[in-house]
């Protein structure tokens, strides 16, 4: 499928690849994007190995890969940049990450892969030139990753927020954007209650998106969250989620009961029901 056009003017681009990996429910769907402002470009969260092949054809129509500038990486997951090997072998493109991951990062790849060409991207974040304007790096630390950013581009007025905001559904589904909140948060809750770290910092994160100017915020996995009102309704709920370390007590460090049988792949005895 031809990629979703985010935002287009006659010098910028944003482009979202929704439906790269095949969708028979063993990899997670994710979404991964191209933005071209004149005769640059970059790829945000280029992805895994399942998506290299699709995304680098696909992308070539859009913008030649060799002339790439930069792969930024909102953090160091392997949907996030297990390709970096072929990406680091096919482009000469410089990769953009969280200086925590810096010297892990070279681990995806092969002997020397790296050698400088990572931008090892303080805590603070910063702005970063791309074309004729910038994209700019936000802190969105523990969410989840610990060194984790997003990227808000200013001529689009997206906000990319990696695994913040994502919903489980199939790619094809990925490409409605959605501009009723209510109804989405069923796709979302579970994801963020487990993955997202902490309310303090869904809170801290809160109050400094809501100084940005946002047509859309744009996840990693799912849908695009839309217009002024879905945005508003997000802060609100992500404000107000308790999830991660809130939710651990005692009961989630005890010595394990359950047997784990490699033939079924399956917990013995299975994980228990409601009703007991
Ligand atoms: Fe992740
Ligand atoms: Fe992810």
């Amino acid at each position: 499928m031809t990629p979703l056009e985010l935002y287009r003017d006659k010098n910028h681009a944003c482009l979202m690849f929704t439906d790269l990996i095949e969708d028979d429910g063993q990899a997670v769907q994710a979404n991964q994007f191209l933005i071209v402002d004149d005769d640059t470009g970059a790829v945000i969260d280029p992805g895994g190995n399942l998506a290299f092949n699709e995304l680098f054809m696909g992308m070539t129509r859009h913008f030649p890969p060799h002339k790439l500038s930069y792969l930024i990486a909102s953090h160091a997951d392997p949907d996030i940049i297990a390709s970096l090997d072929r990406w680091m072998t096919s482009t000469k493109a410089l990769l953009v990450i969280s200086r925590l991951w810096e010297r892990f990062a070279p681990h995806f790849t092969k002997v020397g892969k790296t050698e400088n060409r990572v931008i090892g991207v303080p805590d603070g974040g910063g702005h970063l030139p791309l074309g004729r304007h910038e994209l700019v790096i936000l802190p969105a630390h523990f969410m989840h990753a610990e060194g984790n950013f997003h990227f808000y581009d200013p001529v689009s007025r997206i906000l990319f927020t990696g695994d913040l905001g994502v919903s489980m559904m199939s790619g094809a589904e990925a490409r409605v954007p959605v501009t009723d909140l209510q109804a989405h948060i069923p796709r979302m809750e579970a994801f963020h209650r487990r993955y997202m770290v902490s309310n303090k910092i869904l809170r801290l994160w809160a109050r400094m998106a809501r100084q940005l100017d946002i047509a859309m915020l744009v996840p990693q996995h799912g849908a695009p969250i839309m217009g002024k009102q879905a945005i508003s309704d997000f802060f609100d709920w992500i404000e107000n989620l308790m999830c991660g370390i809130d939710l651990f007590d005692d009961r989630a460090y005890q010595y394990p009961t359950a047997f784990i049988d490699p033939v079924t792949r399956q917990m013995r005895p299975a994980l228990r029901s409601v009703n007991g």
